[in-house]
């Protein structure tokens, strides 16, 4: 299933932007875009950047106008702005806004539409986003497809899994952030610490990706380990001191609070 022919976004803000800016990349997967007014600096920002795109101060044109709709404004105001709009039977509309139940998300919205939830990274705007999608809808992956990849997910289960591990990307720098203080604190230059260990960690990504969906992620790990090696003992470490533990209850508790809503 192809994008589609013009695609829709109520709240024009930082997900907005990046996902706007993926679609529309050369060469453009989508050849009309409708983005609201609000937030002014972002949608002006996107007409003047690309001719496809065009600027609308009516949430309800924007419904009218487009086949897909994208939900984009945060969760606090969310149903103030849903409710008063009149969505078609048979109409996609794509919520990314987080910690919104599907249930009322669709009580909102009113008509029969076919409602999808997605979680879409700030990478989409370089087309190297991936996108958890509930549930599976063709026409939906076919946009996050563009815009990187998209994980369909066959439960609510799944979507709020892959939610609760999108919460580790603070951590992934926080890692980084720590390793560099301790480079710092012995010594080292910040910029010499930072220059080594954004490249270091891009490799490794890397290799994960390059190792395919058949490989364990320890077999990778035990590569990367000589046995009795540096990198066996700081892993050990990790596991046996703590911090799987920490990053296991972390897990558990974000989970928690994703499925309690
Ligand atoms: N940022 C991310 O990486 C990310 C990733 C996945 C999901 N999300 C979710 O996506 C949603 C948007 O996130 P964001 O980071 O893009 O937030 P954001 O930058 O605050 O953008 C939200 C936009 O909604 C606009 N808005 C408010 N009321 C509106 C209305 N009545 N009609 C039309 N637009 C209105 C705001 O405009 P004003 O500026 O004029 O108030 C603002 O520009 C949130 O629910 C968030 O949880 C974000």
């Amino acid at each position: 299933m192809s994008p589609p022919e013009r695609i829709g976004f109520v709240g024009t803000g930082s997900i907005t932007d990046a996902m706007v800016r993926g679609l529309l990349a050369e060469p453009a997967a989508v050849p009309q875009v409708v983005v609201s007014q609000r937030g002014a600096d972002i949608s002006a920002k996107l007409a003047s950047d690309f001719p496809q795109v065009s600027v609308s101060a009516d949430n309800q044109a924007i419904i009218d106008d487009c086949d897909t709709v994208v939900l984009a404004i945060r969760p606090q105001v969310a149903e103030d702005v849903i409710r008063p709009l009149r969505f078609r039977d048979g109409q996609r509309v794509i919520s990314v806004i987080a910690a919104t139940d599907r249930l009322a998300l669709t009580e909102w919205v009113g008509a029969k539409v076919h409602l999808t939830q997605a979680i879409p990274l700030p990478f989409v705007a370089r087309r190297k986003g991936v996108t958890a999608v509930f549930p599976a809808d063709a026409g939906t992956a076919a946009i996050f497809d563009v815009l990187g990849n998209a994980v369909e997910c066959e439960t609510k289960a799944e979507y709020d899994l892959l939610a609760a591990a999108s919460s580790l990307m603070a951590t992934y720098f926080g890692i980084m952030y720590r390793t560099t203080e301790w480079l710092v604190d012995n010594g080292l230059p910040e910029e010499k610490g930072r220059a080594y260990l954004a490249p270091l960690f891009a490799g490794l990504s890397e290799a994960a990706i390059l190792a395919g969906p058949k490989i364990d992620f320890i077999e990778i790990s035990r590569e990367f380990a000589t046995k009795g090696g540096l990198n066996e003992q700081v892993f050990r470490d990790f596991d046996q001191k703590g911090g799987t533990g920490a990053l296991t209850r972390a897990l558990d508790s974000v989970l928690k609070r994703i499925t309690d809503r």
